[in-house]
């Protein structure tokens, strides 16, 4: 049975499509395991005057939709742990009647004074809403943690400010930055598998290794995101926390190492060593591309998507070369990309190894492919094949054929890691601020030039440029 844990939730932004559609029926998976049982309260904040009965009601609804074969007698006991609260960010009154209600909530749930302040709104209360639940006396004697959600700043500037302002409320210690990324099994299973395999282990650095291509593929549109998508594109969107993220995992020294603390100083330590573009070479490393519509002339093109400018120049392409300058990866092109309205939904990591590897009994030019979703396929395959048909010398995992099937949601397993105090799955500030200054450059020089947009077809694998971008190096993608 699952070790049960014990807190008051306080959802910011309660009524909004994350918290219906990820937060609740993570909640009600961990409910169902056991980490969740008696001893915990939500309560749901937004500006809506709701009620408790409706609130619940909302949540019954999002568990029936998300959930399938759900048990009504279960959501009836679980939404009785959930209370909401009307809530003007802005008004320190309303932050005391918080404080008050997560007391009595405390007591009768017998919730230890344990606290986890989930930020599910706008970034741009992030800071105001943090400051409040320090001068207004919120945290308690138990554990007090913020969860927060991207996008953590636009640029390195406007992050570090919004750290600043969330620091004088919270230690680093007790802030955990989310990139839902980390919370998928395989990327979480990136540093196991390189600990279990020592072949591939050994090989997996700049003397065997060609190149690393990451791919985070997606066949949607922007959907109704529109209105924030133009603020973001695609480079802030995916490349700035998702891909890094999964480079991070892959790339680090020491997958043996599993403490928090310790994972992240090697985390920093990569990312610092990023060589930063210039002006100059940002278009010789980095190409962008935005969505027009399909090859029938039916879908709409990025420019007609709703709340967007018909104008736009915001990318939902990119495709990029990064290095880093550390002993491991010298000279090794990770080649990066990320799309809307591509042909499949792909999430993948292909590590392209050279000749050498013959050394080791290997094929040379052997591609590792792991597969990070669609969750049906997550798995790994040797030059194309599953790993239990292909070289079993090189890398062997996992061991339960239903493995994945019985992973958990990246939500429940971010949830029950803050529950926990385990930060390896959370990203760190001074990890930001490597990611943010390496983006930063990439988005001023395009800022500062017009594109030729639209320049893909929606269901296609993005704008030729990013074959070239390969090409110029002699290689080519995988997928
Ligand atoms: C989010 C982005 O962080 O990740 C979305 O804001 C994107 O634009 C989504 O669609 C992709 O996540 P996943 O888990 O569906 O691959």
């Amino acid at each position: 049975m699952s070790e049960e844990k014990s807190a008051v939730f306080i959802i910011f932004g309660a009524s909004g499509d994350l918290a219906h559609r990820k937060l609740y029926p993570a909640l009600f998976r961990l409910y169902k395991s056991g980490y969740l049982k008696d001893h915990f309260a939500v309560i749901g904040t937004a500006r809506r005057p709701w009620t408790d009965d409706y609130f619940r009601e909302t949540i019954e609804e999002s568990l029936n939709n998300e959930i399938k074969n759900i048990n009504s007698n279960d959501i009836s006991e679980f939404v009785k742990h959930f209370f909401y609260m009307s809530h003007d960010v802005n008004d320190a009154a309303h932050y005391i009647a918080l404080k008050e209600l997560a007391a009595s909530l405390d007591d009768q749930f017998e919730t230890n004074s344990n606290r986890v302040y989930y930020m599910a709104i706008a970034p741009r209360f992030f800071g105001t809403v943090a400051e409040h639940i320090n001068s207004e006396g919120l945290k308690t004697e138990g554990f007090n943690r913020l969860v927060i959600e991207k996008p953590f700043g636009r640029d390195y500037a406007s992050a570090e400010e919004l750290n600043n302002d969330i620091s004088q409320a919270f230690t680093e210690e007790e802030i955990y930055r989310i990139d839902h990324y980390l919370g998928k099994k395989m990327v979480q299973e990136i540093a196991n598998i390189r600990e279990k395999n020592t072949t591939f282990e050994k090989i997996l650095n700049n003397k065997y290794v060609s190149n690393i291509q990451v791919t985070l593929a997606e066949s949607l549109g922007v959907e109704e995101r529109g209105g924030y998508y133009e603020t973001s594109g695609v480079l802030r969107d995916m490349v700035q926390n998702h891909i890094m993220q999964i480079i991070g995992s892959l790339a680090v020294d020491h997958p043996e190492i599993k403490k928090d603390s310790e994972v992240h100083e090697l985390k920093n330590e990569l990312f610092a060593s990023l060589k930063i573009l210039t002006p100059e070479t940002v278009d010789d490393n980095f190409i962008r591309g935005q969505y027009d519509t399909d090859e029938k002339g039916q879908m709409k093109a990025y420019r007609q998507e709703d709340n967007v400018d018909p104008n736009s120049n915001i990318d939902t392409y990119a495709a990029g070369k990064m290095e880093f300058a550390i002993d491991r990866w010298e000279n090794v092109p990770f080649y990066v990309r990320s799309g809307k309205r591509l042909v499949d939904k792909s999430s993948r990591i292909d590590i392209v190894f050279n000749d050498k590897v013959t050394e080791f009994g290997i094929d040379a030019n052997t591609v590792v492919t792991l597969y990070i979703e669609p969750s049906e396929g997550s798995n790994i395959q040797v030059n194309g094949k599953d790993y239990l048909e292909g070289d079993q010398n090189l890398i062997k995992f996992p061991e339960q054929a239903d493995y994945f099937d019985n992973a958990r949601e990246a939500y429940e397993s971010l949830i029950i890691d803050i529950l926990s105090g385990n930060k390896v799955n959370f990203t760190f500030w001074n990890e930001l601020q490597s990611t943010w200054k390496y983006i930063d450059v990439i988005r001023q020089k395009w800022d500062s030039e017009e594109p030729d947009f639209p320049n893909y077809l929606s269901m296609t694998r993005g704008p030729a440029l990013s074959d070239l971008l390969l090409a110029q190096d002699n290689n080519k993608w995988v997928w």
